[in-house]
């Protein structure tokens, strides 16, 4: 799925990246955009900040494999619609957000919270071996990693989403008189 069709060049771009199997699903709030559909390509018209549209629309779609937001290109748009989608992507699926520009980028700061939550733990040293524990919630437990690249980032879903992550303490010893 692309998100902003405009001239519909990406469209066919798309198709030919990832070969004759694809299916290329274009959305845009811009009704003149269905003038591209085609074979392979299928067109959504609809406001990607609006989640009563996505709502509507992903039920009668497979589970997206790859989806790249160029819409409207702002952050309360951008986080709508990866909220939305997001957590119903296939699992492994990728979730890339293009023309991130500025340093208080307000996508960027978002996804940068998200990430704080896979660092976020409650270390136990009782029942043994000690291990660090962190629950997961909302979009973040849906997320296997985060890549940042100039003026994009790309987020990659779980297979399974977990209900906290943990990390067993292995290898040395915690001795009990270091505190
Ligand atoms: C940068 S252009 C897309 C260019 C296209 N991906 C390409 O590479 O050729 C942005 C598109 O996003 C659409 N757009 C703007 N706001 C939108 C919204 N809220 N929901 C869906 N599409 C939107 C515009 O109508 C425009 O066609």
């Amino acid at each position: 799925m692309e998100i902003g069709i405009f001239s519909g060049g990406s469209l066919p771009m798309w198709r030919q990246h990832f070969g004759p199997g694809c299916r290329v699903i274009g959305v845009d709030i811009e009704p003149a955009c269905r003038a591209y559909a085609e074979d392979g390509v299928d067109i959504v018209i609809g406001d990607q900040a609006d989640a009563g549209f996505w709502a509507d629309t992903l039920p009668n779609l497979p589970p997206l494999n790859v989806v790249i937001d160029d819409g409207g290109h702002k952050a309360h748009q951008q986080i709508a619609s990866f909220e939305s989608i997001f957590p119903t992507m296939a699992p492994g699926g990728v979730y890339l957000c293009e023309d991130l520009h500025h340093r208080e980028n307000g996508f960027v700061q978002y996804i940068l919270a998200l990430g704080q939550h896979l660092n976020a733990c409650q270390i136990a040293r009782n029942p043994t071996p000690p291990h660090s524990t962190s629950p997961t919630s909302g979009p973040a437990k849906w997320i296997a990693s985060i890549h940042f690249y100039p003026f994009m980032v790309v987020i990659q879903r779980t297979h399974v989403p977990p209900e906290s992550w943990e990390s067993e303490k292995h290898g040395t010893e915690w001795e009990p008189f270091l505190k």
